[in-house]
């Protein structure tokens, strides 16, 4: 049985006093959940998230990561130095970072590889455009973008990562996935996994995002393949959030 993730993404959003609130509010409401949680925040914020989640069960998390270990690379952020501030996961091939920066297949599946062997979880995004969709590619999509990140990996390292499928329409839309839309893309990742190494298949847990919030998260996270869920916008309300975390 895996058991249930759900990370908030806070994308590019916070502020100091902004996170003190909801990091102190979220962790008041956690109490005895079921599930593991996690928050993904913007690195200038990491050292105080780090307090701020010093005694909780919520762990820390990066939005993204470079693909060198060290050196002249300005403006990126290494592995080790997420490490440094108790970052257990970092997200990799978010989308946006996609779409917006020009992250390629091969660019994602090198910065998931530096991640895992630094001892980070990746949380490997992938997920198919209203355009892809409608022309029937989605399968093919998401399989030719975890295809690139599993390659990499060797098999034993395999069960280390987390996948998180999010269609790119239903990112900050309103638009939702129908449970059973997701599921079905849900495990075609997993029968990728499968190709690779069935226990990975068996354990890696493959998030869904995308407009998930209060009112769906139950129906989602029921389905057999969701195993949490990467939140966007009600990461970045308490009440939201936590009411996720609880359906979970
Ligand atoms: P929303 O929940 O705001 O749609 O964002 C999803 C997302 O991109 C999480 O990584």
């Amino acid at each position: 049985m895996r058991r249930k993730l759900v990370a908030g993404n806070w994308k590019m959003n916070g502020s100091i006093a902004a996170n003190a609130l909801l990091l102190t509010q979220i962790n008041a409401g956690f109490g005895n959940a079921g599930c593991d949680a996690a928050v993904c925040v913007p690195a200038p914020y990491l050292s105080q998230c780090q307090a701020l989640l010093a005694d909780s069960a919520i762990a820390l998390g990066a939005q993204d990561v470079s693909s060198h270990d060290a050196g002249a690379y300005t403006g990126e952020v290494s592995a080790a130095m997420l490490l440094e501030f108790a970052c257990r996961y970092v997200i990799v091939g978010h989308s946006e970072r996609r779409g917006y920066f020009g992250e390629t297949d091969e660019l994602v599946a090198q910065k998931a590889l530096r991640a895992l062997h630094a001892g980070l979880v990746p949380i490997v995004c992938v997920g198919e455009t209203l355009a892809q969709r409608e022309a029937g590619q989605t399968d093919a999509i998401v399989s030719r973008q975890i295809d690139a990140v599993l390659s990499l990996i060797a098999e034993n390292e395999l069960t280390k990562i987390v996948v998180a499928y999010e269609p790119v329409w239903a990112i900050g839309t309103g638009k939702t996935a129908t449970p059973e839309m997701a599921q079905q893309v849900h495990a075609v990742l997993r029968q990728r996994l499968h190709a690779r190494s069935a226990t990975a298949a068996q354990e890696v847990r493959i998030l869904y995002g995308g407009s998930m919030k209060p009112e769906n998260a139950r129906e989602l996270l029921a389905m057999p393949d969701i195993d949490g869920g990467l939140i966007g916008g009600a990461a970045l309300k308490a009440a939201d959030f936590l009411a996720i975390i609880h359906a979970a």
